[in-house]
């Protein structure tokens, strides 16, 4: 016998990094098609300054994710899952008909097979091209002095804009898909309160109960 109970599926430390990050990344997203060119709202000075503490404050917040993903094995949430179809067939036509979602939340399973593909390249592609090229940028004056660096300087710059677009895809399909939840709000909802509805099993519930690891209303 299983019950549908209201659980914290996203715990305090995991919606601050998840919001900080956002923000974080519009500033850095704003700011760098500033120093692009795309727009002139603010001067390029400042733009470069904002851009520069934007990018450490997020450098530091992904070692501490990195590290907090470690040590409470939520890693393991990113790992590869099978089912991957039946949910990319869900997004591109069932939701028009009106199917249910192919997939069940559990607290062991918090993402669904796309999610979890989707965030793996975003960490282990797009993250790592940003931080990689933003950091050789950021240290231009060391290797200036090199023959080579005017050639150089310009594939770190077409490699951080590239890594930039594919993060602004990124974030536009992820923005639209927090609105396909049971309302447009429902995950917004829970990445800010932290609980949804998850389905747990007798024994689930009864160690949850107990060891009090996780918050159930
Ligand atoms: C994660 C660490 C990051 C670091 C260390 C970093 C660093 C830099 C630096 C040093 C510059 C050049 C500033 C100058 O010309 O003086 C730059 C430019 C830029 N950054 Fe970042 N950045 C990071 C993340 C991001 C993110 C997340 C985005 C967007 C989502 C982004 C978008 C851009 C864009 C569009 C430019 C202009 C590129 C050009 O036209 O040459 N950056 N970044």
């Amino acid at each position: 016998m299983s019950t549908l109970r209201n659980v914290m599926i996203y715990s305090r430390y995991e919606r601050f990094w998840h919001w900080s990050q956002a923000v974080l990344i519009f500033i850095l997203f704003f700011t760098g098609l500033r120093i692009h060119g795309t727009h002139e709202i603010l001067t390029f000075g400042l733009a470069v300054t904002i851009h520069t503490w934007a990018a450490i404050t997020l450098m530091v917040l992904w070692v501490f994710t990195t590290f907090w993903n470690f040590t409470t094995g939520q890693w393991r949430q990113y790992l590869f899952k099978q089912g991957i179809v039946k949910v990319i067939r869900f997004y591109a036509w069932g939701i028009l008909v009106g199917e249910p979602h192919p997939y069940k939340k559990s607290l062991q399973r918090k993402q669904n097979a796309l999610q979890s593909l989707a965030y793996m390249t975003f960490m282990t592609l797009i993250g790592p091209a940003l931080w990689a090229t933003g950091i050789a940028y950021l240290l231009y004056n060391l290797w200036s002095h090199f023959a080579w660096s005017n050639e150089a300087l310009w594939i770190v710059a077409i490699l951080h804009t590239a890594a930039a677009f594919a993060m602004g895809t990124f974030v536009i399909i992820h923005i639209y898909m927090t609105t396909t939840g049971k309302t447009p709000l429902h995950y917004v909802k829970t990445m800010i309160t932290g609980y949804d509805k998850v389905e747990l099993s007798e024994v689930e519930a009864a160690y949850l109960a107990e060891t009090k690891s996780v918050d159930v209303q």
